[in-house]
């Protein structure tokens, strides 16, 4: 990786380490090609795009200005307890959605889907007020995470058992701003 492609990152690197997984041009392309995919599925519907803060708000943004049809956004939150990276088995979701989904064409967006508890949690609120289709995008998907009920129909890039950070996803808050994934080796040992 070149110093240039960690240029805005370059102020908050330390004290982590960071490795470059995904470079900005390389998520731009793969967002393009998911948001002409999404375009020709909802061709003639107007989904509802349910983020999953915060990690879902610069993919959300990108996604959603590369989708041709119209659509509607909202947004939900949902976290697991936890400092850092630590993870217990307690997950709150936020308050329902304000905009109604019901009989709606709904798509969740995460930033990431590791176990998949987040995202199943996410997925059963919305769907007690039964959406016409309920179906999830997310950016990455960890390959060593558990499957699913209800896989993501749409994913930007499979990864290993990484932790990754930028393009909207923290450690700790951290890192959000970095315009590019990537991965902290020493959280993966
Ligand atoms: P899951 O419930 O295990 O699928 O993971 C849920 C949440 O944990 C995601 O929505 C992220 O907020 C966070 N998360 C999981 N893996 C990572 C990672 O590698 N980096 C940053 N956040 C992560
Ligand atoms: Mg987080």
């Amino acid at each position: 990786m070149s110093e240039k492609n960690i240029s805005n990152a370059a102020a908050i690197l330390e004290p982590h380490k960071i490795e470059m997984l995904f470079r900005r041009d390389e998520i731009n392309k793969r967002v393009r090609q998911l948001g002409e995919e999404i375009s020709r599925d909802y061709q003639g519907k107007t989904p509802i795009l349910v983020g999953a803060l915060k990690g879902c708000f610069v993919f959300m943004a990108d996604l959603a200005r590369s989708i041709s049809c119209p659509l509607e956004m909202e947004f939900i939150s949902a976290a697991s307890y936890r400092e850092g990276r630590l993870q217990d088995d307690t997950i709150a979701v936020g308050p329902s959605p304000i905009l109604p989904i019901y009989g709606r064409d709904v798509l969740l967006v995460e930033g990431v889907v590791d176990t998949g508890r987040t995202a199943s949690a996410i997925l059963k609120r919305l769907a007690i007020d039964e959406p016409k289709s309920l179906e999830t995008a997310t950016l990455l998907r960890k390959k060593t995470g558990a499957k699913l009920d209800k896989e993501p129909k749409y994913i930007g890039f499979e990864v290993d058992d990484l932790f990754v950070v930028g393009y909207g996803l923290d450690y700790s808050q951290l890192y959000r701003n970095l315009n590019f994934i990537g991965h902290v080796p020493e959280f993966e040992k």
